[in-house]
């Protein structure tokens, strides 16, 4: 009898082991008869406005394409709390808990070789996004690809929504002067989109042929806060002389506004300012003219993007339908958004309030 008993012990706690390995990426439950796919999303950080609106698209994604394939989807996410040895710890316990697939938003775009060793050893493959890694160290493996914007192409259309209002407007050179005093608030050093949109949104107004005094361009880190602290502080020292505000995203955009709001200084005397990521608070702020112009970065086209190459790969498909750019790169177009496209796009989301 006490032998039965332990046998039947044994064979509980077995079943208890194995339930627990099986739950995998999430600590869910395996769905009888359906084959479940784990992906691992790894954010860079865990509080960044445009990411977490682009990792809910590329969950709604999921969600569709269970019903749609049949299958269980179970999708994890978690972040390298601003730390690259933080992330590729992160990534290690996915692999280990058994993830099919991997997003990741690399916290330094320049060291992706621990995820990609650990990838390849495991065979994952690994759609990093947003942050995009060297071409050598991309190419270093088949079953790595990238999913992002095409960077350059959201500096220049700010540079021409910019442009195109201050030719447009005379009154846009407040001291005329015949130039406009300029200040740029840029993201986090070394991102590829801080860098480009910087240097091609200032390209672009030049090549337009509006002549450019820099005040100052100031790192802000994508963050709203900060840009309000180091806006305030210009405001401080150039009073009513900036003239075009300059932003490498809509929150630190956004934080420009602020700063203004907060100064004292009437609005005639606010610069034009414009942002990019086209996020619901930009949007409304460019409808109401807060604002004078966002660029649209293209959030759920690069979450679809993302789920239907993690399901091609995962089902082993051909990827011929894919629109690859060099084998490896899905960059999806970004759209200029100006004070009439904004209101419509408010209204067709219908989050005007
Ligand atoms: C977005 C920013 C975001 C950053 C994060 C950029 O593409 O425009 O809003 O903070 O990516 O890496």
């Amino acid at each position: 009898m006490k032998k039965l008993y332990k046998r039947i012990s044994i064979m509980m706690l077995a079943v208890f082991v194995f339930t627990f390995l099986a739950a995998g990426c999430s600590g869910e439950e395996e769905v009888h008869n359906k084959k479940t796919l784990r992906v691992g999303v790894v954010k860079y950080i865990e509080q960044d406005d445009y990411i977490n609106a682009l990792t809910d698209c590329l969950r709604g994604d999921f969600e569709k394409m269970e019903k749609s394939y049949g299958l269980h989807i179970v999708v994890t996410v978690k972040n390298g709390a601003g730390k690259q040895a933080i992330q590729d710890k992160v990534v290690e316990e996915m692999i280990d808990a058994g993830c099919d697939i991997l997003c990741v938003d690399l916290v330094d775009r320049t060291a992706p070789t621990k995820i990609i060793n650990m990838a390849r050893k495991n065979n994952i493959p690994v759609i990093f996004f947003n942050r995009e890694l060297v071409r050598e160290d991309l190419m270093q493996w088949e079953k790595l690809y990238y999913v992002g914007g095409d960077a350059a192409a959201s500096g220049i259309m700010q540079g021409e929504l910019a442009a195109g209002d201050i030719q447009s407007d005379a009154k846009a050179d407040r001291n005329r002067d015949g130039r406009i005093q300029y200040v740029v608030l840029e993201g986090e050093t070394g991102h590829q989109d801080a860098i480009l949109r910087t240097d091609e949104a200032v390209g672009t107004l030049t090549a337009k042929g509006v002549k450019l005094d820099k005040i100052r361009y100031e790192i802000a880190d994508w963050s709203k806060d900060q840009a309000r602290n180091k806006m305030s502080q210009l405001i401080r020292q150039h009073h009513a002389q900036i003239e075009l505000v300059l932003a490498n995203n809509d929150a630190m955009a956004l934080g420009a506004r602020e700063a203004y709001e907060q100064s004292g200084l009437e609005k005639k005397d606010y610069p034009k300012i414009y942002g990019i990521d086209g996020l619901k608070d930009g949007l409304k702020a460019v409808a109401s003219g807060e604002l004078q112009g966002t660029v649209y970065n293209d959030k759920e086209g690069q979450a679809q993007q993302m789920a239907l190459l993690s399901m091609a790969l995962y089902r082993n498909e051909t990827l011929k339908n894919f629109s690859f750019h060099d084998r490896k790169y899905l960059l999806l177009p970004y759209q200029k958004v100006d004070g009439e496209e904004a209101v419509k796009r408010v209204h067709l989301k219908n989050f005007s309030k």
